[in-house]
Protein backbone atom coordinates (compact mmCIF):
# COMPACT_ATOMS: atom_id res chain seq x y z
CA UNK A 1 0.00 0.00 0.00
CA UNK A 2 1.48 3.39 -0.56
CA UNK A 3 1.65 6.05 1.98
CA UNK A 4 2.02 9.90 1.35
CA UNK A 5 5.02 10.72 2.39
CA UNK A 6 4.26 14.25 5.31
CA UNK A 7 5.09 17.18 4.81
CA UNK A 8 7.64 18.54 7.13
CA UNK A 9 6.33 20.87 9.85
CA UNK A 10 7.52 24.68 8.92
CA UNK A 11 9.78 26.39 11.79
CA UNK A 12 6.20 28.32 12.29
CA UNK A 13 4.32 25.25 13.44
CA UNK A 14 7.00 23.83 15.12
CA UNK A 15 7.62 27.22 17.11
CA UNK A 16 3.78 27.73 17.73
CA UNK A 17 3.89 24.49 19.61
CA UNK A 18 6.72 25.59 21.77
CA UNK A 19 5.08 28.39 22.52
CA UNK A 20 2.35 26.47 23.67
CA UNK A 21 4.41 24.62 26.10
CA UNK A 22 6.28 27.04 27.35
CA UNK A 23 4.02 30.37 27.98
CA UNK A 24 0.46 28.40 26.95
CA UNK A 25 0.02 31.44 24.35
CA UNK A 26 -1.37 30.15 21.54
CA UNK A 27 -0.27 32.58 18.83
CA UNK A 28 -2.88 33.98 16.39
CA UNK A 29 -2.22 34.17 12.75
CA UNK A 30 0.13 36.39 11.29
CA UNK A 31 2.59 36.12 14.97
CA UNK A 32 5.70 35.33 12.42
CA UNK A 33 5.04 38.44 10.60
CA UNK A 34 5.32 40.54 13.47
CA UNK A 35 7.99 38.83 15.91
CA UNK A 36 10.39 38.76 12.82
CA UNK A 37 10.38 42.85 12.83
CA UNK A 38 12.54 41.74 16.29
CA UNK A 39 14.68 38.88 14.96
CA UNK A 40 17.90 41.02 13.79
CA UNK A 41 18.21 42.82 17.20
CA UNK A 42 17.58 39.07 19.17
CA UNK A 43 20.39 37.57 16.56
CA UNK A 44 22.75 40.30 17.35
CA UNK A 45 21.76 39.94 21.40
CA UNK A 46 22.58 35.99 20.76
CA UNK A 47 25.58 36.59 18.16
CA UNK A 48 23.36 34.25 16.05
CA UNK A 49 24.58 34.88 12.30
CA UNK A 50 21.47 33.22 10.40
CA UNK A 51 17.87 33.38 10.45
CA UNK A 52 18.42 29.48 10.14
CA UNK A 53 20.41 29.37 13.09
CA UNK A 54 18.08 31.71 15.28
CA UNK A 55 15.64 29.41 14.42
CA UNK A 56 17.61 26.31 15.49
CA UNK A 57 18.06 28.33 18.29
CA UNK A 58 14.30 29.12 19.04
CA UNK A 59 13.30 25.17 18.61
CA UNK A 60 16.26 23.50 20.17
CA UNK A 61 16.78 23.00 24.24
CA UNK A 62 20.08 24.73 24.97
CA UNK A 63 20.63 27.16 28.06
CA UNK A 64 18.43 30.11 27.50
CA UNK A 65 15.83 28.89 24.78
CA UNK A 66 12.88 28.95 27.24
CA UNK A 67 13.64 32.87 27.62
CA UNK A 68 13.97 33.24 23.82
CA UNK A 69 10.61 31.91 23.02
CA UNK A 70 8.86 33.64 26.00
CA UNK A 71 10.99 36.93 24.55
CA UNK A 72 9.59 36.38 21.34
CA UNK A 73 5.55 35.23 22.51
CA UNK A 74 5.87 38.74 24.66
CA UNK A 75 6.48 40.69 21.13
CA UNK A 76 2.91 39.47 19.84
CA UNK A 77 0.69 38.95 22.50
CA UNK A 78 -2.33 41.16 22.82
CA UNK A 79 -1.28 44.54 25.52
CA UNK A 80 -4.57 46.43 25.35
CA UNK A 81 -5.02 47.94 28.58
CA UNK A 82 -5.70 51.05 30.26
CA UNK A 83 -5.94 53.21 33.49
CA UNK A 84 -8.75 51.97 35.68
CA UNK A 85 -9.97 49.63 33.26
CA UNK A 86 -13.58 48.41 34.48
CA UNK A 87 -14.73 50.93 36.29
CA UNK A 88 -17.70 48.70 38.44
CA UNK A 89 -14.49 46.17 39.48
CA UNK A 90 -12.22 48.89 40.28
CA UNK A 91 -15.05 50.94 42.82
CA UNK A 92 -15.50 47.00 44.69
CA UNK A 93 -11.77 47.30 44.99
CA UNK A 94 -11.47 50.44 46.50
CA UNK A 95 -14.63 50.36 48.30
CA UNK A 96 -14.33 46.45 49.40
CA UNK A 97 -10.91 44.83 48.89
CA UNK A 98 -8.68 47.46 49.75
CA UNK A 99 -9.72 48.67 53.03
CA UNK A 100 -10.06 44.96 53.95
CA UNK A 101 -7.16 44.49 52.64
CA UNK A 102 -5.41 47.43 54.77
CA UNK A 103 -6.98 46.15 57.91
CA UNK A 104 -5.60 42.10 57.29
CA UNK A 105 -2.12 43.79 56.60
CA UNK A 106 -2.27 45.87 60.21
CA UNK A 107 -3.66 42.74 62.44
CA UNK A 108 -0.44 40.84 60.35
CA UNK A 109 1.56 43.25 60.92
CA UNK A 110 3.30 42.74 57.58
CA UNK A 111 2.77 44.40 54.16
CA UNK A 112 -0.44 44.13 51.79
CA UNK A 113 0.93 42.62 48.75
CA UNK A 114 -0.38 43.86 45.78
CA UNK A 115 0.09 41.87 42.06
CA UNK A 116 -1.03 42.71 38.71
CA UNK A 117 -0.04 39.80 37.00
CA UNK A 118 -0.02 40.27 32.70
CA UNK A 119 0.54 44.01 33.38
CA UNK A 120 1.09 44.83 29.79
CA UNK A 121 2.31 48.62 29.90
CA UNK A 122 1.34 49.08 33.43
CA UNK A 123 -1.59 51.15 33.49
CA UNK A 124 -3.13 48.77 36.03
CA UNK A 125 -0.61 48.14 38.37
CA UNK A 126 -0.55 51.94 38.60
CA UNK A 127 -4.16 52.03 38.63
CA UNK A 128 -3.96 49.56 42.14
CA UNK A 129 -1.13 52.06 43.08
CA UNK A 130 -3.21 54.52 43.04
CA UNK A 131 -5.98 53.12 44.67
CA UNK A 132 -4.21 51.62 47.13
CA UNK A 133 -1.96 55.12 48.18
CA UNK A 134 -5.28 56.71 49.11
CA UNK A 135 -6.42 53.39 51.30
CA UNK A 136 -3.26 53.31 53.11
CA UNK A 137 -2.33 57.54 53.25
CA UNK A 138 -2.57 57.31 56.89
CA UNK A 139 -0.99 54.08 57.44
CA UNK A 140 3.13 55.11 57.08
CA UNK A 141 5.81 54.02 55.05
CA UNK A 142 6.26 50.21 53.73
CA UNK A 143 2.49 49.35 54.18
CA UNK A 144 1.86 48.12 50.90
CA UNK A 145 3.41 46.91 47.96
CA UNK A 146 2.28 46.84 44.32
CA UNK A 147 3.91 44.50 41.72
CA UNK A 148 3.73 44.47 37.60
CA UNK A 149 4.46 41.69 35.98
CA UNK A 150 4.41 40.46 32.21
CA UNK A 151 5.66 37.79 29.93
CA UNK A 152 6.86 40.88 27.39
CA UNK A 153 10.06 42.99 27.84
CA UNK A 154 9.20 45.73 25.96
CA UNK A 155 5.89 46.12 27.57
CA UNK A 156 7.21 45.93 31.22
CA UNK A 157 9.94 48.27 29.69
CA UNK A 158 7.09 50.88 28.66
CA UNK A 159 6.04 50.11 32.20
CA UNK A 160 9.07 50.96 34.07
CA UNK A 161 8.96 54.58 32.31
CA UNK A 162 5.29 55.55 33.28
CA UNK A 163 4.49 57.46 30.21
CA UNK A 164 2.05 56.81 28.05
CA UNK A 165 2.02 58.97 24.35
CA UNK A 166 -1.29 57.02 23.26
CA UNK A 167 -4.44 58.81 24.08
CA UNK A 168 -5.78 55.55 25.37
CA UNK A 169 -3.97 55.30 28.37
CA UNK A 170 -5.82 57.92 30.06
CA UNK A 171 -8.65 57.36 27.76
CA UNK A 172 -12.74 56.45 28.96
CA UNK A 173 -11.76 57.37 32.78
CA UNK A 174 -14.78 57.46 34.71
CA UNK A 175 -15.56 60.88 36.64
CA UNK A 176 -14.84 59.16 40.11
CA UNK A 177 -11.15 57.94 39.47
CA UNK A 178 -10.56 61.34 37.31
CA UNK A 179 -9.47 63.03 40.81
CA UNK A 180 -6.86 60.24 40.94
CA UNK A 181 -5.64 60.50 37.83
CA UNK A 182 -4.74 64.39 38.35
CA UNK A 183 -3.18 63.54 41.28
CA UNK A 184 -0.87 61.09 40.38
CA UNK A 185 -0.54 61.79 36.53
CA UNK A 186 0.84 64.88 34.79
CA UNK A 187 0.11 65.71 31.07
CA UNK A 188 3.14 67.37 28.93
CA UNK A 189 3.51 69.87 25.94
CA UNK A 190 2.90 66.82 23.54
CA UNK A 191 -0.37 65.13 25.52
CA UNK A 192 1.62 62.24 27.02
CA UNK A 193 -0.06 61.09 30.42
CA UNK A 194 3.03 60.83 32.62
CA UNK A 195 2.89 59.28 36.09
CA UNK A 196 4.57 61.05 39.16
CA UNK A 197 7.69 59.65 39.94
CA UNK A 198 6.97 59.06 43.87
CA UNK A 199 3.89 56.46 42.67
CA UNK A 200 6.16 55.56 40.04
CA UNK A 201 8.55 54.85 42.93
CA UNK A 202 6.04 52.64 44.75
CA UNK A 203 5.26 49.95 41.60
CA UNK A 204 7.82 46.85 41.07
CA UNK A 205 8.01 45.92 37.52
CA UNK A 206 9.63 42.62 36.38
CA UNK A 207 9.12 40.38 33.47
CA UNK A 208 7.62 36.82 34.46
CA UNK A 209 5.92 34.10 32.97
CA UNK A 210 2.95 32.76 34.61
CA UNK A 211 2.50 29.71 33.24
CA UNK A 212 5.95 28.12 34.52
CA UNK A 213 8.16 31.26 35.42
CA UNK A 214 8.93 31.38 39.33
CA UNK A 215 5.96 30.49 41.25
CA UNK A 216 4.87 33.68 43.49
CA UNK A 217 3.38 33.62 47.11
CA UNK A 218 1.67 35.63 49.72
CA UNK A 219 -0.33 37.39 47.56
CA UNK A 220 -3.24 39.45 49.42
CA UNK A 221 -4.75 40.99 46.01
CA UNK A 222 -4.20 39.86 42.37
CA UNK A 223 -5.72 41.40 39.45
CA UNK A 224 -5.18 38.94 36.55
CA UNK A 225 -7.44 40.57 33.80
CA UNK A 226 -7.97 40.07 30.43
CA UNK A 227 -5.25 37.36 30.10
CA UNK A 228 -7.06 33.82 30.82
CA UNK A 229 -9.28 34.68 27.71
CA UNK A 230 -6.23 34.11 25.76
CA UNK A 231 -5.32 30.80 26.66
CA UNK A 232 -6.52 27.47 25.89
CA UNK A 233 -8.44 25.45 28.49
CA UNK A 234 -5.61 23.17 30.32
CA UNK A 235 -3.49 26.44 30.34
CA UNK A 236 -5.97 28.14 32.13
CA UNK A 237 -6.25 25.47 34.36
CA UNK A 238 -2.52 25.84 35.17
CA UNK A 239 -2.49 29.63 35.75
CA UNK A 240 -5.40 29.49 38.07
CA UNK A 241 -3.81 26.59 40.03
CA UNK A 242 -0.76 29.04 40.44
CA UNK A 243 -3.07 32.01 41.15
CA UNK A 244 -4.74 30.01 44.10
CA UNK A 245 -1.27 29.05 44.99
CA UNK A 246 -0.16 32.64 45.39
CA UNK A 247 -2.66 33.95 47.22
CA UNK A 248 -2.97 33.95 51.06
CA UNK A 249 -6.27 32.47 52.44
CA UNK A 250 -8.56 35.07 52.63
CA UNK A 251 -7.02 36.69 49.55
CA UNK A 252 -8.66 37.92 46.32
CA UNK A 253 -8.23 37.41 42.55
CA UNK A 254 -10.15 39.66 40.15
CA UNK A 255 -10.13 38.76 36.74
CA UNK A 256 -11.49 40.13 33.66
CA UNK A 257 -15.43 39.85 32.56
CA UNK A 258 -13.96 37.65 29.73
CA UNK A 259 -12.27 35.48 31.44
CA UNK A 260 -14.66 32.92 32.93
CA UNK A 261 -13.30 31.67 35.91
CA UNK A 262 -15.91 29.26 36.76
CA UNK A 263 -14.80 26.83 33.95
CA UNK A 264 -11.50 25.81 35.23
CA UNK A 265 -12.09 26.46 39.20
CA UNK A 266 -15.21 26.67 41.91
CA UNK A 267 -12.96 26.24 44.66
CA UNK A 268 -12.91 30.34 44.67
CA UNK A 269 -15.50 31.63 46.95
CA UNK A 270 -17.89 33.74 44.51
CA UNK A 271 -18.56 37.45 45.66
CA UNK A 272 -21.26 38.45 42.77
CA UNK A 273 -21.97 42.45 42.97
CA UNK A 274 -24.40 43.69 40.43
CA UNK A 275 -21.68 45.18 38.19
CA UNK A 276 -18.77 42.85 38.48
CA UNK A 277 -17.72 39.47 40.34
CA UNK A 278 -14.65 39.09 42.76
CA UNK A 279 -13.17 35.86 43.80
CA UNK A 280 -11.58 34.80 47.25
CA UNK A 281 -9.67 32.05 48.38
CA UNK A 282 -11.76 30.96 51.21
CA UNK A 283 -9.90 31.72 54.95
CA UNK A 284 -9.91 28.03 55.44
CA UNK A 285 -8.05 26.99 52.92
CA UNK A 286 -4.06 25.85 53.15
CA UNK A 287 -1.26 28.23 51.64
CA UNK A 288 -0.63 25.64 48.96
CA UNK A 289 -3.80 24.31 46.58
CA UNK A 290 -4.93 21.08 48.58
CA UNK A 291 -6.33 18.97 45.12
CA UNK A 292 -9.42 18.72 43.79
CA UNK A 293 -11.49 21.34 42.26
CA UNK A 294 -9.52 22.12 38.77
CA UNK A 295 -10.77 21.29 35.70
CA UNK A 296 -10.00 20.94 31.81
C1 LIG B 1 -4.85 42.16 27.13
S1 LIG B 1 -3.45 42.36 28.14
C2 LIG B 1 -4.22 42.68 29.71
C3 LIG B 1 -3.63 43.88 30.41
C4 LIG B 1 -4.32 44.23 31.73
N1 LIG B 1 -4.32 43.13 32.64
C5 LIG B 1 -5.74 44.72 31.48
O1 LIG B 1 -6.68 43.95 31.66
O2 LIG B 1 -5.91 45.89 31.11
C6 LIG B 1 -2.87 40.66 28.35
C7 LIG B 1 -1.42 40.59 28.83
O3 LIG B 1 -1.13 39.27 29.28
C8 LIG B 1 0.21 38.98 28.96
N2 LIG B 1 0.43 37.53 28.96
C9 LIG B 1 -0.09 36.59 28.12
N3 LIG B 1 0.38 35.37 28.42
C10 LIG B 1 1.23 35.53 29.48
C11 LIG B 1 2.03 34.62 30.24
N4 LIG B 1 2.10 33.32 29.97
N5 LIG B 1 2.76 35.14 31.25
C12 LIG B 1 2.73 36.46 31.54
N6 LIG B 1 2.00 37.36 30.84
C13 LIG B 1 1.25 36.90 29.82
C14 LIG B 1 0.40 39.62 27.59
O4 LIG B 1 1.75 39.86 27.27
C15 LIG B 1 -0.43 40.90 27.72
O5 LIG B 1 0.36 42.00 28.06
Amino acid sequence: MLTCPRTPESFEQRFERRALEVTGVRLAPGWLQRASACFPSVMRECSVASREELEALLLGDRAGATRLVERLVGEVTVKETRLFRDAPQMRLLRRVVLPEAREVGERRGTPVRLWSAGCATGEEAYSLAMLAAEEFSHSGAGAFTVVGTDISASAVAHARRGVYRHRSAALGVEEEFEPLVDRYTRTDADGATIIEPELRSQVRFAVHNLIAGPRMSGQDVVLCRNVLVYLPREAQATLVSRLWDSLHPGGWLLTGEADLLHLVCNDFERWSHPSATLYRKPLDAGTGREGGGLRG
